[in-house]
C-alpha cells in the first residue's frame, strides 16, 4: 500500500498547519458567494442568528465526530469507516459512510471549480477594466451571455482552476497542502479585513450592520431554517469526506474539540466579515440585497463600476474569492487521491492527475449547463442542478446523520471518549447528547424536505390513511415524527446487535403500524429479555458478537 496513511508523510507537521487547511477548506464559495446571498434572501438578521445557533449546536459536534472517525481510522474515508466500525465490532457495510464522503467531494469538486472559475474570470476582467462602465442591464447580459453564455470561457477557467488544484495535491499533505495555505491563508484575510475595512468606511455602515444584526424572527420561513442548516453544514465542509480526510491526518495528541470549535469559529467569522464587506456597498449603491446567487457576480460589479478606484477593489474581492474556493477545491480533492493512494496503490502525482481529470471530465456537464445545454433539463434542472440537489440535498444530510448516528450509537463508549479530549466530562456528555439526539433529528428533518422523501415516507407510512399535507411544513413535522418514533425502534435493535429485530421494527415503519412501534419501546425498555427470546425464536445465530458493557454504558440512549 504505498503512501498509506500510517507513514510520516501523512501526518499534519504542526497543530496550526492542521487548523490553517481545515479552515482552509471550510471558508471557500460558500462564505463569501453563497452566505451573503442567502442572507440577502433570508431576510438578514434573523437568518443570521439561526445560522449561528446550527453552526454551535449541530455544524460543530458532527465535526468532532467526523474527524473523529478519521483519525481513529486513520485512512482514507471508505477505509477509515470500515476499520472504525471493526473496532467496535460493527458491520464491515458502516463504509458507506467513507463513501458517501469520496463519491460526494468528488461531485460537488466537479461544479465548485465552474463557479470558482467565474470568480478568476471576473478577477481579470475587473482588473483589466473591462468592467468599468456597467449598467444593470448590461451586468446581467454580461454574466448570462458574455460570461456564462461562452461555453470556451467557462471551460478554459474551469480548466485552469483544476489544474492549480491538481497542481498543489500532487505536491502532498506538507509540500502541496500546508505550503499552500500557509501563504494563501494570510492573504486572504489580509484581503479580506482590507476589503470589510474599506466598505464600512465608505459605505452604509449602518444599514448594513442593522440588516446582519437586528434580528426580526417574523421574518423567518421553514425555508430559510432549512437553508440555514444546510448552508452551516455546506460551510463547515461537513458529510463530504473533507473533514474526514483530514481528520486522518490529526496526530493522536490534538484536542479535537478545540480544534473543531477553532474551525466552527474562524469560518463563521469569515461569513459574517464577507457580509460586512458586501452589504454596506449593496445599500451605498442601491443595489438589491435579495439579488439571489447573482449578488456577487451579478449585484456587486456595478458598485465596483461606480467607487473611485473599483479597479483595484473589484480586483482584491474577485482575488480574495478565487483563493477562499482554492483552498477548499484541495479538501474536495484530497478524499478521492488519498482513496486512489491508500486502496490502489497508484503514486500520489499520478491519483492526483487521474482523479483530477475524471473530476474535470464530469465538471464539463456542469459548464455546459451555463450555456450549450442550458435548456437541456431533466428532473431537477441543469446537470449542474442536479448534482447540486443529489450531493448537498440528498448525500449531505444522509451523511451527517450517518456520522452522528454511528458515533454516538454504534461506536464503543469507551473507545469515543478516548478520543474526545481536552474538554471536561460535563461538556462531553453535552456534545453526546447534541450528537445522539438533536443532530439526527434535525438531519433527518432536513433530509425529508430538502430531498422531497417526506412524501415518499409519508405515503409509505399513510396505509393508516391519514392522508399527506399539502402545506411543507406539517409534511416536514409529520416525517420527522415518524422518523423519531418509527425508526428509533429499529435502530436501537440494530444498536444492540439485534438484526432481525431491527428489520421487524423496520417493517413496522413501512407498514404503518405505528402502535406496534411504541409497544416494542415498551418492551424493550422493561423486559429485553422477551425481545431476546423472540430474535432466538426468529432464528439468530446464538454466536453473535455481543460486547459486554455496550448494553448500559453511557453512549446515547
Ligand atoms: N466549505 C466550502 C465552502 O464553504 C466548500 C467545501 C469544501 C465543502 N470542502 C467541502 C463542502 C466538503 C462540503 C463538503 O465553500
Amino acid at each position: 500500500m504505498a503512501g498509506a496513511a500510517g507513514s510520516p508523510e501523512k501526518t499534519w507537521s504542526s497543530r496550526t498547519a492542521f487548523i490553517l487547511a481545515a479552515v482552509g477548506s471550510a471558508v471557500g464559495l460558500g462564505n463569501i458567494w453563497k452566505f451573503p446571498y442567502e442572507v440577502g434572501a433570508g431576510g438578514g438578521g434573523a437568518f443570521v442568528l439561526i445560522y449561528l445557533v446550527f453552526v454551535f449546536a449541530i455544524g460543530l459536534p458532527v465535526m468532532i465526530a467526523e474527524l473523529l472517525v478519521g483519525r481513529r481510522g486513520h485512512a482514507a474515508p471508505p477505509i477509515a469507516a470500515e476499520t472504525v466500525a471493526a473496532g467496535s465490532q460493527r458491520h464491515k457495510s458502516w463504509a458507506w459512510l467513507g463513501w458517501i464522503g469520496v463519491i460526494g467531494a468528488f461531485f460537488v469538486l466537479s461544479f465548485y471549480s465552474v463557479i470558482a472559475g467565474f470568480s478568476l474570470s471576473y478577477m481579470v476582467e475587473t482588473l483589466t477594466g473591462r468592467l468599468g462602465d456597467l449598467t444593470p442591464e448590461a451586468s446581467v447580459k454580461h454574466f448570462t451571455d458574455d460570461i456564462g453564455g461562452s461555453f470556451a470561457i467557462v471551460f478554459g477557467w474551469h480548466t485552469l482552476f483544476m489544474v492549480l488544484t491538481v497542481f498543489i495535491v500532487a505536491r502532498g499533505i506538507k509540500g502541496g497542502l500546508e505550503q499552500a495555505v500557509t501563504y494563501l491563508m494570510p492573504a486572504l484575510f489580509v484581503l479580506l479585513v482590507g476589503m470589510v475595512i474599506y466598505s464600512l468606511s465608505v459605505g452604509e455602515a449602518g444599514q448594513a450592520l442593522r440588516f446582519l444584526f437586528q434580528p426580526r424572527l417574523a421574518d423567518l420561513t421553514t425555508d430559510n431554517i432549512l437553508q440555514a442548516l444546510g448552508q452551516a453544514f455546506f460551510s463547515l465542509s461537513l458529510a463530504l469526506g473533507a473533514i474526514m480526510t483530514y481528520g486522518a491526518y490529526v496526530p493522536r495528541d490534538y484536542s479535537l474539540p478545540r480544534s473543531a470549535f477553532i474551525i466552527a469559529a474562524a469560518d463563521t467569522g469569515v461569513a459574517i466579515l464577507a457580509g460586512l464587506a458586501i452589504f454596506p456597498l449593496v445599500f451605498q449603491y442601491g443595489l438589491e440585497a435579495n439579488a439571489g446567487p447573482g449578488l456577487v457576480f451579478i449585484t456587486l460589479p456595478l458598485a465596483f463600476a461606480e467607487m473611485p478606484g473599483g479597479v483595484i477593489v473589484g480586483g482584491a474581492f474577485f482575488l480574495l474569492l478565487s483563493i477562499a474556493a482554492l483552498t477548499s477545491a484541495i479538501s474536495l480533492l484530497e478524499p478521492t487521491v488519498s482513496w486512489l493512494e491508500e486502496k490502489r496503490g497508484i503514486a500520489r502525482a499520478k491519483a492526483a492527475v487521474w482523479g483530477g481529470l475524471a473530476i474535470y471530465l464530469v465538471g464539463i456537464g456542469s459548464v455546459m449547463s451555463f450555456n450549450v445545454w442550458s435548456d437541456v433539463t431533466f428532473w431537477r434542472g441543469t446537470v449542474l442542478d442536479n448534482i447540486d440537489f443529489i450531493t448537498n440535498n440528498v448525500m449531505m444530510p444522509l451523511g451527517g446523520l450517518g456520522i452522528a448516528v454511528f458515533v454516538a450509537w454504534f461506536m464503543n463508549p469507551e473507545a469515543v471518549r478516548s478520543e474526545v479530549t481536552g474538554i471536561s466530562d460535563r461538556l462531553y456528555k453535552a456534545w453526546l447528547n447534541l450528537l445522539g439526539f438533536v443532530c439526527p433529528v434535525a438531519l433527518a428533518a432536513i433530509f425529508f424536505s430538502v430531498s422531497g422523501a417526506d412524501r415518499l415516507v409519508l405515503r409509505i407510512v399513510d396505509l393508516a390513511g391519514y392522508g399527506v399535507s399539502d402545506d411543507p411544513g406539517e409534511r416536514l413535522l409529520h416525517a420527522t415524527i415518524v422518523f423519531i418514533v418509527m425508526i428509533m425502534p429499529s435502530l436501537l435493535a440494530a444498536r444492540r446487535r439485534h438484526p432481525q429485530l431491527a428489520l421487524l421494527a423496520f417493517v413496522n415503519v413501512v407498514a404503518g403500524w405505528q402502535p406496534v412501534g411504541w409497544l416494542f419501546c415498551l418492551v424493550w425498555a422493561h423486559r429485553p429479555d422477551l425481545l431476546i427470546a423472540t430474535r432466538r425464536a426468529m432464528g439468530a445465530r446464538a454466536d453473535a458478537p455481543q460486547s459486554p458493557g455496550d448494553e448500559h454504558s453511557g453512549s446515547a440512549g
